[in-house]
Parts: C-alpha cells; sequence; structure tokens
C-alpha cells in the first residue's frame, strides 16, 4: 500500500494540498467557524486519506473551536492538565519566553496512557515564535506497513502497556517543571492500560504501529527490562523520516490530527519566545 490511501477521494467542496509523501495536506478556502454539513463530509474524509490536515488564517474563539471538535464526536478533558475557565475540555498550550521546557516535546500519541485511546486532535495557534516551534507528524500506518513480515507475526495479537507515569509521575520528566500551564501530578498509583501493539483504525480499518516512547512502559507478558530493546527499536522506526511530515506554524493554523493513525513532536528551539496554543481532543467514542 502506497503511503497514502490507495483510492483517491473526490472532492467538491475542498482541494487538499499533500505537504510530504508520507501523510498530511493542507487545505485552503475553509472557515473552520463555519463548515455546511458536505465540506464537514469532505474535511473527514481528507482526515482519514492524509491523517493531519492542517488549515491556515483562522479565527476561533474558544467556543467555535469547542464545536468544530463536537462535530466529530464528544470533547476529551484531559485529567491532569487543567483546561481553560469555564471551557475545561479546550487545553492551553503555552511556553513562556523564560521557560526551557515544552509540552509534547516528544513523540507520542495523545492519551495512550488510558483505556479508551481519543480519535484526534484540533491544535490551534494564537501566537507562535518568528522561528522553530514546528510540529512533526509520523505516519504509523507507514510504520507498520512498512515492518518485515517477521516483525509483523512476532507482535499480532500482542499487547503493549500504556501509563502516564513517564510524563506526569512523581519521577516523571519535565512537564511538571513548568510555571505557564496548571499541570497535575499522578498520585502514587498510576492506572495502566493494554493496547494491541498493531491496532486497527476503527473507521478504515488499516493496521497502525501503536507503540510510543511517552507513554508505553512494557509489552504484556515482559519485564521492562526485556521490553526496553524491542520498544526502542519500534520507536526509531515509527519515525524515520520517510513517514514523517513538518509543519511550520502562523498565527491563526489549525492541525488536526488522527490520534489512530499518527505520532507527533512538538519541536523546542525556540527559547526565549512565546509560544500560545489552544487543543481540543476528541473522544473515540463516535459511532460509525
Ligand atoms: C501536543 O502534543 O498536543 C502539542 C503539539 C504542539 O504544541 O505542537
Amino acid at each position: 500500500m502506497s503511503a497514502l490511501s490507495e483510492t483517491t477521494p473526490e472532492y467538491k467542496t475542498i482541494t487538499p494540498e499533500p505537504v510530504s509523501g508520507a501523510l498530511g495536506a493542507e487545505i485552503t478556502g475553509v472557515d473552520l467557524s463555519n463548515v455546511a454539513d458536505e465540506q464537514l463530509d469532505e474535511i473527514h474524509r481528507a482526515f482519514l486519506q492524509y491523517h493531519v490536515i492542517f488549515f491556515r488564517e483562522q479565527t476561533l474563539t474558544p467556543e467555535q473551536h469547542i464545536a468544530f471538535g463536537k462535530r466529530f464526536g464528544t470533547l476529551h478533558i484531559h485529567p491532569y492538565v487543567k483546561g481553560m475557565d469555564g471551557h475545561p475540555e479546550v487545553m492551553e498550550i503555552i511556553k513562556e519566553p523564560t521557560e526551557k521546557v515544552n509540552f509534547g516535546g516528544g513523540w507520542h500519541t495523545d492519551i495512550s496512557f488510558q483505556e479508551k485511546p481519543v480519535l484526534g486532535s484540533v491544535l490551534y495557534a494564537l501566537e507562535v515564535p518568528s522561528f522553530g516551534g514546528d510540529t512533526l507528524f509520523a505516519n504509523q500506518h507507514l510504520a507498520y506497513d512498512r515492518l518485515s513480515q517477521g516483525m509483523k507475526d512476532l507482535f499480532a495479537g500482542r499487547l503493549a502497556v500504556h501509563s502516564s507515569e513517564r510524563e506526569y509521575g512523581a519521577a516523571g520528566n519535565s512537564a511538571l517543571k513548568r510555571k505557564s500551564m496548571a499541570i497535575e501530578q499522578v498520585g502514587a498509583e498510576v492506572e495502566e492500560f493494554e493496547h494491541p501493539i498493531f491496532r486497527t483504525h476503527p473507521e478504515t480499518k488499516r493496521k497502525a504501529l501503536y507503540v510510543n516512547p511517552a507513554f508505553t512502559i512494557r509489552i504484556k507478558d515482559m519485564t521492562r527490562t526485556e521490553s526496553r530493546p524491542i520498544l526502542q527499536y519500534l520507536y526509531e522506526h515509527a519515525t524515520r523520516e520517510e513517514f514523517t511530515c513538518r509543519f511550520r506554524w502562523q498565527p491563526g493554523s489549525v492541525a488536526f490530527w488522527d490520534n489512530r493513525s499518527v505520532q507527533h513532536y512538538a519541536l523546542n528551539d525556540y527559547h526565549g519566545q512565546r509560544r500560545h496554543m489552544r487543543r481540543v481532543t476528541i473522544n473515540g467514542d463516535r459511532p460509525f
């Protein structure tokens, strides 16, 4: 199978322009605060075809951002990151000029540490640095497709264990050392959830590699030590350059990615400048 879907759906109301051979398309001529049903259907098709879609020059109030997200499902409320006052489903992702650590600054799949993986995230840029702060995306269907048959056979039907401990736990990483976002620390008991290493996309039925270095802690029925080199190999494979695209933000840009199909990475190369984004995350409970 090619990087992008084999069949090219026909579009009448939008013109998606691919941004790389692996995934991603920019869509112009859409006002996300006012999307008609036919256009929404095509946006949904482009989302499934390209796995991450980009829009420019949008102006979204938190209410409009929520309303767009809700066209695809119910919205997720992050268990550790406090949302906007009055809008708990809107996460403000901010890095101040004085801060060194950013949010999402490593390859990850949003919310894989919970029982029900989320459908997607809609990220809207309000303020961006004059350089840097791009976001990278990696196509996990392509990562699955390009594994050898031996690797596919080895891990078919196997589960991996995911947890929030590394990012949000007491011994966890830097997320908590930030001042600009209210991020809670996980309690002593961190829940663990199992997901297939090769997860089937509920809409397209394509298989995707579904392990990530932020939240996957081991392979089920293996110790962490045993799992580590295998997972390390899979992480490196998952983010090979030819599976990726890179998005350069402007104020008003929006990225809408499919968490069932991609990993992403917020680059942290703009110290001394401010970056302010807002994200809503759509639950994976849409009835298809
Ligand atoms: C995230 O991981 O959702 C943040 C991505 C970004 O800020 O570019």
